[in-house]
């Protein structure tokens, strides 16, 4: 899970798919990191941790790093928030196959096709939509791959 900061979007995804993974007893290794160094080693935001604690889930342990170009040798699938994450991820991919792993999360949502998880980080009423947005996304991506995808 990719986003600008790694502190707002990208860890409330981790949090998220994480919990939806351990419920079904899946054996997926989840993480997030930031396109950014600006927040590296910093806590998710707290209207992050604030949202999700609402939700029961504990994001504050988590802590921001920055995406490197490494990941596409460790995770099988690179999702990104938004347009520009993706355009910046897509510049540290190597091959076709490292370039076949990155998607957009909420492509996984039919109705948002295309889409960007809005940055929150200068509106504090954007993060109880974004973690609606988010949670609806990763069901459907789990319901994806337990039905008819396959990592590759
Ligand atoms: P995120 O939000 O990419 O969802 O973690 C942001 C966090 C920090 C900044 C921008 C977006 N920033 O400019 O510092």
């Amino acid at each position: 899970m990719v986003c600008l900061g790694n502190i707002c979007r990208s860890p409330l995804a981790e949090g998220i798919l994480k919990e939806k993974v351990i419920k079904r007893g899946l054996d997926w290794e989840i993480d997030s990191a930031g396109t950014g160094y600006w927040h590296v080693g910093e806590p998710p935001d707290r209207r992050s941790v604030q949202i999700a604690r609402e939700y029961g889930l504990d994001i504050s342990t988590q802590r921001a790093r920055q995406f490197d170009a490494l990941d596409f040798v460790g995770y099988d699938l690179i999702l990104a928030m938004d347009e520009s994450n993706r355009r910046d991820i897509l510049q540290l991919a190597t091959s076709e196959s490292d370039r076949q792993k990155v998607k957009l999360l909420l492509d996984f949502l039919p109705a948002h096709f295309g889409s960007n998880v809005p940055d929150p980080y200068y509106d504090d009423n954007g993060f109880q939509f974004v973690f609606q947005l988010i949670e609806d996304a990763c069901e459907k991506l789990v319901e994806y791959y337990l039905t008819q995808g396959q990592l590759n």
